[in-house]
């Protein structure tokens, strides 16, 4: 096994078993095709990278239909509104030209007057990439590397601001998508994108962040090392609360500006967590097993007192608990979700029956697994008669 960025061996650490492509939802004559692969974890000590082994290709993921609206959360919403006006306050005072990397269905991007910044989104899903271009923004429905980015000669050096959110954790190609940034960026430029954390992963023993589309689980340390190899340097790292604990980082080319006090801070508070080391993966391969045991001894329990037991929204990372604890229709009834591409479906792998809110409002369970459990502050208020009750429970600590 072998790193995808350094291309020298890989410590696999951890193996979470056969698993199906997360966002794959699927009907029941399509059961017998299913897609699987070995959802196993390694360590690339170099350069402090955690990073999946085996993943499906990109356009088994991104295709057609990816099933997952940036739009559909109003939390995200709020979230992406205030990250452009951080970006517009930081970096932003003179900008001419902007790009966001996944840019999904133009959430973030509308937050740009783009009468005053050119502003263009690169988005490989064709039905979110559309729903991009209905608002007016311009969207090249390609993936972001190298040889996408060279098209565009006029802008060669030229972009002030790069954006991402939740996107490049996806890219396999790393390095290729870092030649196209260098390609664009101007020299005084700087890419800044957000990322699930792996010090919150470790944290909270959240181990759902990863799946196939999460190739790379990021920390300050592998991102400081990834891009001093391309004469780039991290010089900005912002904490976020997004995605149950995200991290901002800010990228500039080597030498340009000044690296703030906070992210310095935050890179020896890694050093003492041993999230740049691979102690620190040892101990979270412990913290999944535990949690694991103790899962299904839980719903073992709700069962026996007879509990109806269902799922709170069909996520991509639910795939990944439901796969590797074996959670399938002997324990949970059903998945509800507001997504209507889900609805109808089945979940991947252990094939739950996905339905809408009003089942679940019609057909209360006893007790609900969170599987948004990001997204709990928003999900409680909505859901405030079965908050109330303390009817729900997950994994990890909510
Ligand atoms: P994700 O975690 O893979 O991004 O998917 C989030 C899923 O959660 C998506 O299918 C929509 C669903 N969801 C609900 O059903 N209700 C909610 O209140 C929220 C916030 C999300």
């Amino acid at each position: 096994m072998i790193c995808k960025i350094t291309k020298k061996k890989l410590i696999p650490f951890m193996s979470f078993g056969k698993m199906p492509i997360a966002n794959g939802f699927l009907r029941k004559k399509q059961f017998k095709s299913e897609f699987f692969f070995n959802l196993e974890v390694g360590f690339s000590k170099s350069i402090s990278l955690f990073q999946l082994n085996e993943h499906p290709k990109p356009k088994q993921m991104f295709n057609n239909n990816y099933p997952f609206f940036t739009g559909s959360s109003k939390g995200m919403i709020q979230h992406f509104k205030k990250y452009s006006q951080w970006v517009k306050k930081n970096y932003g005072k003179k900008i001419k030209h902007l790009i966001e990397i996944g840019s999904n269905d133009g959430t973030f991007l509308s937050n740009f007057d783009n009468k005053k910044i050119n502003v263009m989104g690169f988005e490989p899903s064709k039905n979110v990439a559309q729903i991009s271009r209905k608002k007016g923004i311009k969207t090249i429905n390609k993936f972001f590397n190298f040889n996408n980015a060279k098209k565009f000669k006029k802008l060669k050096n030229n972009i002030d601001v790069i954006t991402a959110a939740n996107a490049i954790c996806h890219v396999p190609n790393l390095i290729s998508l870092i030649k196209g940034i260098n390609f664009l960026l101007k020299q005084r430029g700087v890419f800044i994108f957000e990322e699930p954390y792996l010090g919150s992963m470790y944290l909270k023993g959240s181990y759902d962040q990863i799946y196939d589309e999460h190739i790379f689980i990021f920390s300050l340390s592998s991102i400081n090392k990834i891009f001093n190899l391309f004469n780039f340097e991290l010089i900005d790292g912002i904490p976020q609360k997004t995605h149950g604990g995200s991290m901002r980082y800010v990228i500039a080319r080597k030498g340009i500006f000044k690296k703030s006090k906070r992210v310095n801070r935050l890179l020896l508070n890694e050093k003492l967590k041993n999230i740049d080391n691979y102690k620190g993966c040892l101990k979270f391969k412990k913290k999944c097993e535990n949690s694991k045991k103790k899962l299904i001894s839980m719903l073992k329990k709700y069962k026996k007192n007879k509990l109806k037991i269902a799922g709170y929204a069909a996520t991509s990372k639910s795939t990944t608990i439901l796969n590797y604890c074996n959670i399938n229709t002997k324990y949970l009834d059903y998945i509800c979700d507001t997504t209507k591409e889900k609805i109808g479906k089945y979940s991947p792998g252990m094939h739950i029956p996905v339905v809408s809110m009003d089942h679940f409002k019609n057909n209360p369970p006893d007790k609900s697994f969170l599987f948004a459990w990001n997204h709990k502050k928003e999900i409680f208020i909505k859901e405030r008669e079965f908050t109330k009750k303390k009817r729900w429970f997950a994994h990890i600590k909510i």
